[in-house]
């Protein structure tokens, strides 16, 4: 079987930073990332040293890479990174910090799903994290003790994540959104000893009832590592009722102390391999896997990749969208920025409560100059139209950024107008859970963007795009320029995942097996003539379309570009005579109405963006796509849809069960 991939998206435009941007911009001249980058890969000691200087280390490093009980540098699959270095990460986000002028500055700001504010300062967050840091080691964790955190947006998971690290404890977060059973398998899975939740918390208008649903997993024999349940009252008496359950329970409140005496006042110094935390990641089938980061690597390179990417400065006001439960609400929300002292934007609801004009009235309000957020979003605005923004007065704005998902080029230009307007340059970054930052991205200042490319790589990091070759050393070669492939990374980093918690062998099975000792990142991309980056969607998902492998991304973005059409998803289906069929899913933009006249105008528009052989075989109009709780769509349930059978396998990432049942139904 040919490996290789056809790439069929032609996308040419390209736009360069402003001259303002560029004038104050870290980095300003693709000259300027070159060396930089080269530097990273020629001589990673004095590059790392130097870009990390900022940090608190308590014990400098020995060894700046190494294959764990073997040589220097690292080789996969298991590494080490800053061997000799001992630190606690809460001092590089916090500590550091209090013994300057920022002391006062706003760490975060918050605001409620209702219209609550609160402001968070350093100095402040640096006290409350050593209060709830205490009152964690007064109850029993010590070092290496797993904690799961279930909460919901609020300032408090920032403390309780931070209180964690502060002892070295390890945090598992799970997003709030997740069913008790998905709480209780990944207590169980890493024998966590305490869970930290809250009352309640809102989602478009709603009362979440967090407690209780802990209340549901621990209840549960599979979770009985669990002793000691905290609770922050967040709601009080708007919330639901909580029961206490007497010796398991506590709350928050009660257990702080009242001063910043006390064990966690001195952070507790760990190694830089120590564990920092567990993020489990579903797999398409099969138990979720617990992602495990370490200390120093993490650190430095989120730290890294924080100040480069977003090209950060110290009167911006950063917003991630992402929840906390995600990586990009650790790496981005909680360790890139804080230890770059940036003051964050916090949101705890919904995007579109009460309606859709809620993200830019909080951009309007708080004069946001960053904003980092997913195309699922921004292809959900779109869709709603341009009167939202133009409602509100965005013009903080000076940088935007993209992540999860290839983002469409329809969708970017979107972004860019409409958002942007025109001003903003946009960082499409790649990365995954398991790589723990940024690992690709349009760097602002340096060059020109180009509409879904996620552009060069970060420090340090070496993509390739590749074809099995069994013939090559390694099985492997890199294929030429925009020719579609796999995307590997072919060294080890400093905040890649050092195993999935207790299954070194699914570790080393899920991401060194494809090719024979290097990383496989799972999806299919193409590199261009500039060194820009494309990545074409999952493997597993890639189109066998008339003997063509083709990306899901590819046939997606042409359907988006079309005027009618908000949002697509391409998949195959089993067909006798073709092998494969092409089904594509496709919701429209509220003014078009879905029928046969636009579903024969959308297959034409496919034909002459493409070719007459990527028509699609179906084209089926639904209200909604099925979509993990991330936002990421779900092709594989689609793809059970389109063949008219069941679906097996985990449907519990699935954010709405509906939307899968309205697709059934259509179909009848
Ligand atoms: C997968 C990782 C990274 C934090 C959120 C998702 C896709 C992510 C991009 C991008 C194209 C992207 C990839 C990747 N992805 N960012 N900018 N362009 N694809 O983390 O849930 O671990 O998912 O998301 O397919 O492998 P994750």
């Amino acid at each position: 079987m040919s490996e290789s991939i056809t790439s069929v998206l032609k996308e040419d435009r390209r736009f360069e930073p402003s001259a303002e941007f560029v004038s104050r911009a870290r980095i300003s001249s693709r000259e300027e990332y070159d060396r930089l980058y080269k530097e990273s890969l020629d001589d990673p000691e004095t590059f790392w040293r130097r870009e990390s200087s900022e940090l608190v280390f308590r014990e400098p490093w020995t060894v700046t890479s190494r294959t764990k009980g073997g040589g220097e540098p690292a080789s996969f699959p298991f590494v080490e990174w800053f061997v000799g270095a001992k630190l606690n990460v809460t001092e590089s986000c916090l500590d550091r910090h209090v013994k300057t002028a920022r002391r006062n500055k706003a760490a975060i700001i918050w605001e409620g799903e209702l219209g609550a504010t609160r402001t968070i300062t350093y100095g402040e967050l640096h006290r409350e994290t050593i209060r709830f840091a205490n009152a964690l080691a007064e109850h029993g964790v010590k070092k290496g003790d797993r904690v799961a955190i279930y909460m919901g947006m609020v300032p408090e998971v920032a403390v309780a994540m931070l209180a964690c690290a502060r002892l070295g404890a390890v945090h598992t977060v799970v997003f709030g959104g997740f069913a008790a059973d998905a709480l209780r398998d990944r207590i169980a899975d890493c024998q966590a000893k305490v869970v930290i939740t809250q009352d309640g918390g809102y989602r478009r208008g709603h009362v979440l009832a967090l407690k209780d649903v802990v209340d549901k997993a621990v209840s549960q024999p599979e979770a009985k590592s669990i002793e000691k349940v905290i609770v922050l009252k967040h709601l009080g008496d708007r919330g639901p009722q909580v029961h206490m359950h007497e010796g398991r329970d506590l709350w928050w409140h009660e257990i702080v102390s009242d001063t910043e005496a006390g064990p966690a006042r001195e952070a507790t110094p760990v190694d830089a391999e120590h564990p920092l935390f567990i993020l489990y990641t579903s797999g398409s089938t099969g138990k979720p896997k617990g992602v495990l980061h370490s200390t120093a690597g993490y650190l430095v390179s989120t730290h890294v990749t924080f100040k480069y990417v977003f090209d950060i400065r110290e009167d911006d006001l950063y917003w991630c969208t992402a929840d906390v439960g995600w990586v990009t609400g650790h790496s981005y929300l909680v360790y890139g920025p804080l230890s770059n002292g940036a003051t964050c934007m916090m949101y705890e609801g919904a995007p579109n409560y009460p309606d859709w004009g809620r993200f830019w009235r909080i951009i309007e309000k708080h004069r946001v100059t960053i904003l980092y957020t997913a195309p699922t979003a921004i292809r959900a605005f779109l869709r709603q139209g341009d009167e939202w923004p133009q409602k509100s007065d965005l013009s903080s704005l000076r940088l935007l950024g993209s992540v999860g998902e290839p983002i469409n080029p329809e969708a970017w230009m979107w972004y860019f107008d409409v958002i942007g307007q025109k001003r903003c340059p946009i960082v499409d970054t790649w990365w995954q859970t398991e790589t723990g930052a940024i690992m690709m991205s349009t760097l602002p200042g340096a060059s020109f963007t180009k509409p879904g490319s996620t552009g060069l790589p970060m420090f340090g990091v070496q993509p390739a795009v590749v074809a099995k070759d069994p013939a090559a050393p390694g099985g492997y070669r890199r294929v030429e320029a925009n020719q579609g492939g796999l995307l590997i990374l072919e060294r080890p980093w400093p905040s890649m995942l050092r195993t999935v918690w207790g299954d070194d062998d699914r570790f080393v099975k899920q991401y060194f097996s494809e090719i024979d000792g290097r990383y496989f990142t799972g999806d299919g991309a193409r590199c261009d003539a500039d060194g820009y980056h494309w990545v074409v969607g999952r493997i597993d998902d890639v189109l066998n379309v008339a003997g063509h492998r083709i990306g899901t991304a590819e046939i997606e973005s042409v359907l988006v570009s079309h005027p009618a059409v908000a949002e697509a998803a391409a998949v195959g289906k089993p067909d006798e005579l073709k092998g494969q069929a092409l089904v594509v899913f496709v919701t429209v933009k509220p003014g078009h109405t879905p029928n046969s006249t636009l579903a024969e105008k959308l297959g034409d528009h496919v034909s002459n963006e493409i070719g007459k052989f990527a028509k699609p075989d179906q084209i089926r109009f639904a209200d909604a796509l099925p979509k993990t709780r991330s936002g990421k769509i779900m092709r594989r349930l689609l793809k059970d849809v389109a063949a008219g059978r069941e679906s097996k396998g985990d449907t519990s990432t699935l954010e709405d069960l509906s939307v899968l049942a309205k697709l059934r139904a259509d179909e009848e």
